[in-house]
């Protein structure tokens, strides 16, 4: 049982603001889902309305013009209802005919190549280290042997902290125009800048879950006109994640199934209050977080587990330095009114295995404020420094 400002807390009681009230929730630390602010809370709490009828379209519709926004896109972005992976799904049955090359460089990345494997696709990796990022070059040579019809990069590799650099890789997906370049930027979307039109991206996922600071349950992509086209004749494409059907009810600003209604009110309410701070003050806050965690890294002796020049601006992986029990850290934390995460069990039994340290991962992701970040990060110290 911790102390915690009561607005952060309280269900649906309107508490006052600066209150204090005694709660077991833990601050939710972890890099998705992350925690959710009561005023979100009380937006999805809103009554329910039928999904087939005008207020919902008003409500779809409001909602369009400012996802369309936050990418950069004339492309419609359609919201799903179901977690990121049901679209990493989508991806595979609509626009992959054969042939995929999945860019993979750690378990989310690992996860869509498996993901093609299981929808039936003939699927090739494109594999490096964790920790490490994707280059260029690496993608050139792979593609100019031809023959595939897709290529599936992770933008943000949530597991260990590395940010693709997908400027640098649209580059080179636009010297191959036939191969539909797919992007799952599920932990980086509304957290990150990214410019989908400029950099070609045929369909870019992202999950509510992550930097768009609302609970998990729904998904979205941005889908473009040839990826749809393609879909058309593709056969497979199943029925639930159908894309063709997907986009003919969203020109009616509808869904095909019953949408998750809830969180699409606080989706409204969240896009106005991202184009309220400003879409560039967004990127940066998320740059200035990212900048405050790696001093502190550098600070505490730690080391960034990612790449240099490839750091995350939504999460941070860090390299336990002085093998302190994570186990441990995680329960002091805790105890302190914190959930944190104490590193992704895959990798780090990878790299215990291989005689290396573990990780852990610190999120600066979403509605964040700096005060919250530095409230977390001398809570890590305290507790790193008594461990
Ligand atoms: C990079 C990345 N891809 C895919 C997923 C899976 O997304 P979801 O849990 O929304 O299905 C996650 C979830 O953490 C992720 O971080």
């Amino acid at each position: 049982m911790s102390e915690y400002p009561a607005w952060r807390v309280s269900g649906l009681t309107a508490i006052s603001e600066g209150e204090s009230v005694k709660s077991d929730h833990k601050l939710l630390y972890v890099p998705g889902p992350i925690e959710v602010n009561e005023d979100v809370r009380q937006v999805c709490a809103r009554p329910m309305i039928g999904h087939r009828t005008n207020d919902f379209r008003k409500l779809y519709a409001s909602i369009k013009p400012g996802l369309k926004k936050l990418l950069y896109t004339e492309n419609a972005v359609m919201v799903s209802t179901s977690s990121g992976s049901g679209l990493m799904e989508a991806a595979m049955r609509n626009l992959v005919r054969e042939r995929v090359l999945n860019c993979v460089n750690g378990a989310f990345s690992q996860k869509w190549y498996d993901i093609a494997i299981a929808c039936g696709k003939s699927a090739e990796k494109l594999e490096v280290e964790a920790g490490k990022a994707i280059k260029p070059d690496m993608l050139d040579a792979k593609l100019s042997g031809g023959g595939f019809d897709a290529v599936c990069v992770t933008h943000n590799e949530t597991s260990t902290g590395v940010m693709n650099d997908l400027l640098e890789l649209s580059g080179v997906m636009k010297k191959y125009p036939d191969v539909m370049f797919l992007v799952d930027s599920i932990s980086s979307m509304a957290g990150a800048k990214i410019e989908v039109d400029r950099f070609g991206i045929d369909m870019c996922i992202g999950s509510s879950q992550k930097a768009f600071g609302l609970p998990p349950g729904i998904s979205f992509a941005s889908v473009s006109e040839r990826a749809l086209k393609k879909a058309e004749g593709i056969k497979g494409r199943g029925s639930y994640f159908d894309l063709v059907d997907f986009k003919k009810s969203y020109d009616k600003d509808e869904t095909p199934s019953t949408p998750a209604v809830s969180f699409m009110y606080g989706l409204d309410y969240q896009l106005k209050k991202f184009l309220a701070e400003g879409l560039d003050a967004r990127w940066d806050r998320h740059k200035r977080l990212a900048r405050t965690t790696h001093a502190w890294v550098k600070k505490m002796g730690f080391q960034l587990f990612a790449e240099p020049g490839y750091e995350s601006v939504t999460v941070s992986c860090v390299v336990d330095a002085p093998g302190a029990d994570l186990k441990k850290m995680q329960e002091m934390m805790g105890e302190k009114g914190f959930a944190v995460d104490k590193g992704y069990t895959k990798l780090n039994e990878k790299l215990v295995a291989a005689g290396k340290k573990p990780t852990f991962r610190i999120p600066h992701m979403g509605d964040m404020t700096d005060e919250e970040l530095s409230e977390l990060l001398s809570a890590f110290e305290e507790v790193f420094g008594n461990l």
